[in-house]
């Protein structure tokens, strides 16, 4: 039976000189970035796991100075290992998806402690490491060991799809750009090869308006010739997300310091810093706000909203502050273990997320 949501793509003889094509551009126009060695050079695995494990749903420009900031703290994965959860959390801050920040921990504890502090050469065994998937996988053993293999990201995805002219929309399109990818991939030069696709998506094959006038590759894409190469990929449209709502309470004690809560360790946020507020929720809540203050005071709504969207929902928290006693009591939070007075000067190194940062930002300033 015919699978309809396949697009039947033929190799053709232009694709053998997309490789070719490719590797010379990297080594003219290449992108001279901290975590990379120079073209035809093999990259040091710590740096290459670390690099990529940031910049998943993180941009360049972000990710550079914090590289540069872990890898002065924590030069090599021993010294990651070695390191408190609640450090790396906190140097992860703003990076977002705090979830990658746990497993960095635990994949480096894994290769500190159970593999002598070398990471294995193969995608199969990179791959059970903690936080470290298919793409993860295949960018190490490509760009660390010279392994063929293939990391397809969002932006390999949209250059494959437009070199081939992929027309069946993402997600379904995944597995044959994939495969497309691996066919291209040289046997030797596979790193280079991967961080070529990369820097071509980023500064040439761009999402809107590509450049295809100045494309390495422009003589062999299907999608240039289609007259599709903006357009591509089509994507298959995504459910709208949800708005849940909450309220955040910034209690301000005598001394200047804030009152904040841990998190639990698992799910949204896990293990990061918070401070006290109710559940976020779609529905119109049960309770008034005011009953899940952490303690007795004046509480003042604050007139500003602070919005901030995740990858499945948007949330809108009204901000609640008070000024607080020096003897001030925890009255019935859920969980007074996990709550604690922090200076305001300790909250740039606290592990606080950019939802948290906000409020705060909202709460003491006004
Ligand atoms: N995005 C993901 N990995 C990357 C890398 N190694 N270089 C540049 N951009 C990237």
């Amino acid at each position: 039976m015919q699978d309809v949501h396949r697009q039947d793509v033929h190799s053709g003889d232009g694709d053998a000189e997309i490789a070719p094509a490719l590797l010379a551009w990297y080594r003219r126009e290449g992108r001279a970035l901290p975590w990379r060695a120079p073209p035809g050079t093999l990259q040091d695995p710590y740096k290459v796991w670390l690099s990529e494990v940031m910049l998943q749903q993180t941009t360049v420009k972000t990710v550079t100075p914090r590289f540069i900031d872990f890898l002065r703290r924590w030069p090599d994965v021993d010294a990651l290992a070695r390191a408190a959860l609640g450090e790396v959390l906190a140097a992860w801050a703003g990076l977002g998806y705090y979830a990658r920040a746990r497993n960095l921990h635990a994949c480096a504890r894994a290769v500190s402690e159970q593999l002598g502090g070398r990471f294995p050469d193969t995608e199969e065994a990179l791959r059970a490491l903690p936080g470290i998937g298919a793409y993860t996988s295949a960018a190490i053993a490509a760009i660390a060991f010279g392994r063929q293999a293939s990391p397809v990201d969002g932006n390999i995805e949209r250059v494959i799809a437009r070199l081939y002219a992929i027309t069946v929309p993402l997600p379904e399109a995944k597995p044959q750009i994939k495969a497309l990818a691996e066919q291209l991939t040289p046997a030797t030069h596979a790193g280079d090869f991967a961080q070529a696709l990369m820097d071509l998506g980023a500064t040439i094959c761009t999402p809107r308006r590509p450049a295809c006038g100045l494309c390495p590759v422009r003589p062999s894409c299907r999608g240039y010739e289609a007259g599709l190469a903006g357009q591509l990929p089509y994507k298959a449209t995504k459910a709208e997300r949800p708005t849940r709502r909450g309220s955040a309470f910034v209690a301000i004690r005598e001394d200047g310091a804030v009152l904040l809560r841990e998190r639990p360790p698992k799910g949204l946020l896990g293990g990061m810093l918070e401070t006290p507020s109710t559940p976020w929720v779609e529905e119109p809540p049960s309770q008034a706000a005011e009953s899940y203050a952490p303690l007795k005071a004046s509480w003042q709504k604050l007139p500003e909203i602070v919005t901030h969207t995740f990858t499945h929902f948007h949330l809108e928290l009204v901000v609640y502050r008070a000024n607080v006693s020096q003897r001030a009591k925890l009255k019935g939070v859920a969980d007074p273990v996990r709550c604690r007075w922090v200076m305001q000067h300790d909250l740039r190194n606290a592990a606080l997320p950019t939802v948290m940062r906000k409020v705060l930002g909202s709460a003491l300033t006004v």
